[in-house]
């Protein structure tokens, strides 16, 4: 019987955005075995109601636990911010962890000024959960948030940057950032959280329309490192020495799951290393 220790930690999203969690994770824990699902067949979440949010949530986490999996870490901030209770009372005592808190924490420390715009998709920015989580640690924190819809289906496309992407990004954030905004210079927020983990994709872009004065944060550093907080509470952290494996599963298309993964990874992704799940 395998040791807990070197079971893989599962991550999920509903596309290839959570490879941005996955990417900081393999840095903070090389040795740590990986298992990932991008939901592609559903996706987007962001679009969807909360029912449907948490269904399709249970049924990929469903589909990880069943291969053995020591934590599961919901690298969506959608179905984070619908679902983490439910998962967490479903896969008990299994540990799971979301994008949402570690997000907001970075936020809550990264702004100056206190004002801080969360952008982030539909479900997630109606469901109040980032606005609800940095006010708990910043009480007199002024948070904005802006559902940017037409984000993860440029990311999945992999358009990163140039004139289309910043006129989206313009359209979307203008009224929020524009310095002559009725807001006076000092109460312009001073922080974007990158509620998605889809949008870390199209973060030159982003910094060119707010500004270089404007702190650009998300939640994946923030979340491997409470990944490695709460495994090591745990005694659970893979003690090998050597490089951990990475598994990559998708619910359709593989070979665009190569393709666009391959950015979010910063590393190439064959289609051979990508196996194809019926959830
Ligand atoms: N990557 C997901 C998130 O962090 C959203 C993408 C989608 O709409 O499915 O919220």
């Amino acid at each position: 019987m395998q040791d807990a220790a070197h079971l893989p930690i599962a991550l999920f999203d509903s596309g290839v955005g959570g490879l941005t969690v996955f990417k900081a994770l393999a840095r903070r824990l090389p040795a740590e075995n990986l298992l990932y699902l991008g939901d592609t067949a559903r996706l987007p979440y962001g679009t969807k109601g909360r029912g449907t949010i948490i269904q399709y949530t249970l049924l990929a986490a469903g589909a990880l636990v069943r291969r053995g999996v020591k934590m599961l870490v919901v690298a969506c901030n959608t179905a984070t911010a619908a679902a983490l209770p439910t998962l967490r009372r479903e896969f008990a005592p299994l540990p799971v962890l979301g994008v949402v808190e570690p997000g907001a924490a970075a936020a809550a420390r990264a702004s100056r000024n206190g004002g801080i715009v969360v952008i982030a998709t539909e479900a997630t920015i109606a469901g109040g959960a980032y606005q609800e989580a940095i006010a708990r640690l910043r009480p007199e924190a002024r948070v904005r948030g802006k559902a940017c819809t037409l984000f993860v289906p440029l990311a999945e496309e992999g358009w990163r940057e140039g004139p289309v992407v910043e006129e989206v990004a313009r359209r979307y954030l203008d009224g929020l950032f524009a310095p002559n905004d009725t807001a006076s210079r000092e109460e312009r927020p001073d922080t974007l959280v990158l509620g998605c983990t889809h949008f870390p994709l199209l973060f030159s872009a982003l910094q060119n329309v707010v500004g270089p004065d404007v702190t650009i944060v998300d939640s994946a550093a923030t979340t491997a490192e409470s990944v490695e907080e709460e495994l090591r509470g745990l005694g659970l952290l893979n003690p090998s020495a050597g490089s951990g494996e990475w598994r990559f599963l998708t619910t359709d298309n593989p070979d665009r799951f190569a393709r666009t993964g391959g950015l979010f990874l910063g590393s190439p992704l064959e289609p051979g290393q990508i196996e194809l799940v019926d959830l």
